[in-house]
């Protein structure tokens, strides 16, 4: 046996596991190939075991290893590394390595040499607001996006809006809550105009679904420019922008390796990021300014060129570096491994969330968007059934589970597009939702709300997942079926 059952890590409570485990690995065998993540996880992941904790929340952000805390600690104890930018030692020290991480970001994602720039960020909604608030959108720029989009997606309309760019939705399709792929071509074609905006993520934060990266190709043939959202798909999947060629790329750093925290990039083509116009300038940003110069707004300024023109005031010049350190720890470990074992774990429990029942017989679970792992990541989104077949508050299951140690996310997730596909929502009582409510009147809003707010729990798995945390969240789950049994 491999992994953690070999290490005889269960309990007299554990009934039922040793045969599970045994099961699991039949239907997943390619799980054993991955058992040198088992010893990842008790060298540097550690103390999940050690406090006791399921932690099933990698979506929402990633685990660190502890070596990556102590390279980035030796690292800053061992230099002197002042801002940037300048020809001082210290200076100098910082600056190289900010600019090794950026080249290491590039060589990480398989960006062709030239091609690609990175601009470092706070986290990808920085990333993605730097394309929001610079996109030359116009009346023939027009934004596309997919109703399955996180909101610092969504909120780049306001943008467009603002340029008098029409803004149009792709729905999703029932039950899987894909994109409809035949509403998609049909609204690629541009009539001869080019210029717009096509943004949509790799994988849904909401589903798991994976959206067919052939699309980028496809938009920009027909005059796009692409944004892809990789903040949910890049911690369990390889980007290859050697392969594909969005024309801009966010990210979000502690999702893919922990820490750190508030850096993410935007990867951009340098084609692509020569068509954006900033809105203003910074310290950072800025080659050459004058005050007395100045006669009227975009005068007087000359903005660096390429990525630094970007990163507005100082950037996190000690925090950087712990990205190199970062991308190397998953580079060691294998994207690949993580990606193969990320899917067995999915899959068995899909299956197992599905095959759940109430001892009358009724489903437990329903499960929202695919339930095979064909197309989909390591995202899974379900709600718990009362035997009626109804909807158990997600927040009173949440509750729970965290008592029981177990960390899962519940709500909408920041994806009410995908929310409202799930749940059947209809355009109608949705607009109601706004019609004469000002968000000023948090009491009046919130009862305009209330029945649109409903959510689902996500479990996501990730580096440091095994088959004992899918299976204790599977083992809580139908324990409580006493508690609403009725
Ligand atoms: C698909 C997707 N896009 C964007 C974001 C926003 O990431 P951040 O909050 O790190 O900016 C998230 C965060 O969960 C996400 O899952």
């Amino acid at each position: 046996m491999t992994g953690d059952l070999a290490q005889g890590a269960w309990s007299s409570g554990d009934e039922g596991y040793r045969d599970d485990y045994g099961a699991f690995l039949e239907r997943y065998p390619e799980y054993r190939e991955t058992a040198h993540l088992d010893e990842l996880r008790r060298r540097e992941y550690g103390r999940l075991d050690a406090c006791g904790q399921v932690y099933l929340d990698y979506t929402g952000g990633g685990l660190y290893a502890v070596s990556q805390i102590e390279e980035h600690m030796r690292l800053l104890g061992s230099g002197i590394f002042g801002n940037p930018h300048s020809s001082s030692p210290a200076s100098a020290a910082a600056t190289e390595l900010v600019e090794r991480a950026r080249e290491h970001v590039l060589r990480y994602f398989r960006a062709p040499a030239g091609e690609y720039a990175v601009v470092f960020t706070q986290n990808a909604t920085a990333a993605i607001k730097l394309v929001a608030e610079s996109y030359p959108f116009g009346p023939q720029a027009p934004l596309l996006l997919t109703a399955d989009n996180h909101n610092s997606i969504n909120g780049m309309r306001e943008y467009a809006a603002a340029q008098d760019a029409e803004v149009r939705y792709l729905p999703l399709t029932e039950g899987e809550e894909r994109i409809d792929a035949a509403a998609l071509m049909a609204a690629l074609p541009r009539g001869g105009t080019a210029g717009g905006l096509f943004a949509f993520p790799a994988q849904s934060n909401f589903t798991g679904v994976q959206h067919d990266l052939a699309w980028i190709g496809s938009a920009q043939r027909e005059g796009w420019d692409v944004l892809l959202d990789a903040a949910a798909y890049a911690p369990t999947n390889v980007l290859d922008l050697g392969a594909w060629q969005p024309d801009f790329v966010a990210i979000s750093f502690y999702k893919i390796f922990g820490y750190p925290t508030g850096i993410g990039c935007l990867i951009a083509r340098k084609e692509a990021l020569r068509k954006l116009v900033r809105p203003w300038y910074a310290g950072g940003t800025v080659a050459f300014a004058s005050v007395q110069a100045f006669h009227g707004p975009r005068t007087a300024h000359y903005l660096l060129p390429g990525p630094t023109g970007f990163e507005d005031g100082t950037l996190n010049y000690l925090g950087i570096p712990a990205v190199e350190i970062g991308l190397r720890h998953i580079e060691q470990v294998g994207i690949d491994a993580i990606h193969t074992r990320v899917r067995c774990l999915t899959g068995w429990l899909l299956t197992a969330l599905c095959a759940l029942r109430y001892r009358g017989g009724q489903p437990l679970a329903h499960v929202y968007g695919p339930v095979e792992t064909a197309g989909r990541g390591g995202t899974v989104l379900f709600n718990l059934l009362d035997p009626a077949g109804w909807v158990v508050e997600p927040g009173l299951v949440q509750r729970q589970a965290d008592r029981m140690g177990i960390s899962l996310r519940s709500g909408c997730h920041c994806n009410p597009g995908a929310r409202e596909a799930a749940f059947g929502m209809q355009p109608p009582d949705l607009t109601a939702c706004f019609a004469g409510v000002t968000g000023e009147d948090l009491g009046a809003f919130m009862d305009a709300v209330a029945d649109k707010m409903d959510g689902a729990l996500r479990a996501s798995f990730g580096i440091a997942s095994n088959f004992r945390d899918a299976w204790q969240l599977v083992r809580f789950l139908d324990r409580l079926q006493d508690d609403y049994a009725g």
